[in-house]
């Protein structure tokens, strides 16, 4: 491209933004970067780690993913992650979020056998994390369940997965909690359920929509309050740690002011958001009263006994409710939402069971992902909204982030962390909202899932095609790095 096409596009690029402001986080603002097992490990079968049903998917359905692509070797941070740690020691990050590879510590998924030599890769992490002051915010299960568990009917099986993932939990607190004080139990969960085993596009790609993506969501929460009740019995008085389980959504804009439109944004983010925040972050818990009836109705004249969402009881609410240390929040767009009658009875689905038309508007900035188009002033009234509906709490955003081509001269994340931190900080200063941490996803370019290599979030690059898996700092590292050293999102701040 030549000199003057790109201070075009720069130009372009900045000006579709309002300028950052010059105000500076507080003191005790934490930035971190995150990643996660499967994105990044590698060592899918090395030093005794059990199948998990990413390897199995990926290695089964090559053709599902972009360049049949898997993580077999990824960013091969099971035997780099001195190179990672020195990599975030350089951001000058507060702390790195990573998830622990349950099938790498349990090959088979229970506790009837640990794998020794998983379990010394995770301290040995943790150690160094430490020893260079970056704090261990650790994820238990970020979308690889040990494959002979899914054998066993997986997530959907309720009555045997809340208590293997709680005894998976106990492990991990009793084996790392001395040195992790944050921990998130499920990463995202909404996408294991509904994309696994609803849509069946990701692992295990199983295709129940509105059936057993309803019934996995039902476990995970059960599974959630129960890891964190068994934190709170057994570790909490000597670890002093804090639990939370990370909820993701983009925003939803009402289409028009009419408050058809207005309730259908509401009704959508009840589903995609409430279906797994309000169980444990309302001040009520269970699930949205929108979808509790709205599910009942349809699974009716559907000709289902009774409805396809399950129920939790009056003991199992409480038990839910108030489940949490802090609220981790995930967020990367928005959408616009339109009211629509309600769909035709026919095909079961949870977008039957919702009813309402999205669509992005085409004149926001694109992205690598075709789902992640650059909104900065969505994030900021989502987070106005969680506030309000889940009653002040501290917030965590616990991943936010860009994906392009993977070039080192990665103006568009700049201008993405800039114009998201802006509207964060607009919301912490002036609308009084209590965020107190901000993620970047990625750390480096990874294994993007269906995407396999061809999304790129890092703000370290990747070389896929080097055995040695290189990493180069981009432009957006150093900005960064700027950012975490001095609080200021513009050269300099007023205060
Ligand atoms: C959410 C997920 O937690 C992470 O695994 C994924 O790579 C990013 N979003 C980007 O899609």
């Amino acid at each position: 491209m030549d000199p003057n096409t790109v201070l075009f596009l720069l130009i372009t690029l900045r000006s579709a933004f309002p300028e950052p402001i010059k105000r500076k986080f507080p003191e005790n603002f934490r930035f971190g970067t995150a990643t996660a097992s499967y994105q990044v490990e590698g060592g899918w079968n090395e030093d005794g780690k059990g199948e998990n049903i990413w390897d199995y998917y990926t290695h089964t359905y090559p053709d599902r993913i972009a360049n049949q692509a898997n993580g077999d070797i990824a960013c091969n941070s099971y035997h780099k992650y001195l190179e990672d740690i020195v990599m975030l020691k350089d951001l000058g990050v507060h702390f790195y979020r990573f998830s622990l590879s349950w099938s790498r510590i349990l090959p088979e998924g229970h506790t009837g056998k640990i794998n020794q030599a998983g379990v010394d890769y995770y301290k040995n992490v943790i150690r160094a994390l430490k020893q260079n002051g970056i704090e261990p915010y650790v994820t238990l299960y970020h979308w690889d369940l040990p494959q002979p568990l899914q054998e066993k009917g997986g997530w959907p099986n309720t009555d045997l997965m809340v208590d293997l993932f709680a005894d998976y939990a106990r492990l991990a607190f009793s084996l790392f909690g001395d040195q992790v004080k944050n921990w998130m139990t499920f990463n995202e969960a909404k996408q294991t359920c509904q994309l696994g085993y609803g849509y069946g596009v990701f692992a295990p790609g199983v295709q129940s929509n509105g059936i057993d993506s309803y019934k996995c969501a039902h476990t995970v929460i059960k599974a959630h309050a129960k890891a964190y009740h068994i934190y709170d019995e057994e570790f909490r008085a000597s670890q002093k740690g804090r639990v939370s389980m990370v909820v993701d959504t983009d925003w939803f804009e009402p289409a028009s002011d009419s408050d058809r439109d207005r309730k259908a944004a509401e009704r959508k983010i009840q589903f995609n958001f409430g279906w797994y925040a309000n169980p444990i972050y309302h001040p009520d818990g269970n699930y949205p009263q929108v979808m509790i009836d709205r599910v009942a109705k349809r699974s009716k004249k559907e000709g289902f006994e009774k409805s396809r969402l399950p129920e939790f009881t009056p003991e199992e609410i409480d038990y839910i409710k108030g489940t949490f240390d802090f609220f981790s929040l995930n967020t990367y767009t928005a959408n616009m939402v339109k009211w629509s009658d309600d769909f035709p009875i026919g095909y079961v689905s949870y977008d039957g069971d919702i009813s309402v038309v999205t669509y992005q508007d085409p004149s926001w900035n694109s992205s690598a992902s075709s789902w992640l188009k650059v909104v900065p002033w969505g994030t900021r009234k989502l987070i106005n909204w969680v506030d309000k509906t889940y009653n002040h709490p501290e917030i965590v955003i616990t991943e936010n982030g860009f994906s392009d081509d993977g070039e080192l001269d990665d103006e568009g994340r700049i201008v993405y962390y800039q114009e998201y931190l802006s509207n964060i900080l607009e919301a912490i200063l002036e609308d009084g909202v209590n965020v107190t941490g901000y993620t970047a996803w990625s750390l480096m370019d990874n294994f993007e899932w269906l995407g396999g290599y061809t999304e790129k979030f890092g703000l370290y690059q990747v070389d896929f095609d080097d055995e040695n898996r290189t990493r180069t700092p981009k432009k957006s590292a150093d900005f960064y790095k700027k950012v975490v050293a001095t609080r200021c999102l513009v050269d300099q701040c007023e205060n």
